[in-house]
């Protein structure tokens, strides 16, 4: 898949996002651990799931450094937002909208009929985040993220027809 760039004031890229490689996974593991304390990613899940998962790692970088990820997946029959996060430290600067106009460009090119995720429901920077690109309430999944037992709200977007939310 090809890369994203983002506009910057002048004349470079003020960000791109490309697929993760394996060397990137390390650095990822430990910004689960940063970010999602307990119910983060394992180094082993996040290596076997890269290596067998039907899934793609997306890395955003920001003056060529990496500052966020996501991975998504289709199964043929859904397309799912698995995980989306962007450092503490670059928030607030449209990198988390850059890496859903990349989630959502994909699910569209591969024609899915609408793209799903799971947030926890007290999340409220992400529900926002997920509200401007058209996802709605499905339902929620009692005790889902564990071990801390949140509850998580089910969304969905319809993709026909889907229209940007900025
Ligand atoms: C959710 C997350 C990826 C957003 O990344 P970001 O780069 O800060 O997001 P952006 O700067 O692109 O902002 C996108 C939208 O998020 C919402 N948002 C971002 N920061 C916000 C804040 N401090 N308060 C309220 N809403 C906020 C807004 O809707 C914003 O749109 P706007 O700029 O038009 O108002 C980031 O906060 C994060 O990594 N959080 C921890 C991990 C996480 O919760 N991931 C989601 C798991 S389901």
């Amino acid at each position: 898949m090809t890369p994203a760039e983002g506009a910057g004031a002048g004349a470079a890229p003020a960000w791109v996002i490309r697929d993760l490689g394996r060397a990137d996974l390390p650095w990822m593991a430990a910004q689960e651990v940063r970010m999602f304390g307990a119910s983060a990613w394992s180094r082993e899940l996040i290596q076997h799931d890269y290596l067998y998962g039907l899934t793609r790692y997306r890395g955003i970088e920001l003056d060529g450094g990496l500052v966020g990820y996501s991975v998504y997946g289709y199964d043929g029959d859904a397309f799912h937002l698995l995980n989306l996060a962007v450092v503490p430290e670059a928030r607030g600067r449209g990198l988390g909208r850059a890496l859903m106009d990349d989630f959502m460009a994909e699910a569209r090119h591969e024609g899915a009929p609408d793209a799903w995720l799971e947030v926890a429901v007290d999340n409220e920077i992400a529900l926002a985040l997920y509200r401007a690109y058209g996802f709605e309430d499905v339902r929620i999944r009692r005790k889902y993220y564990q071990p801390e037992g949140l509850d998580a709200l089910v969304m969905r977007v319809q993709l026909s027809g889907y229209e940007p939310g900025f």
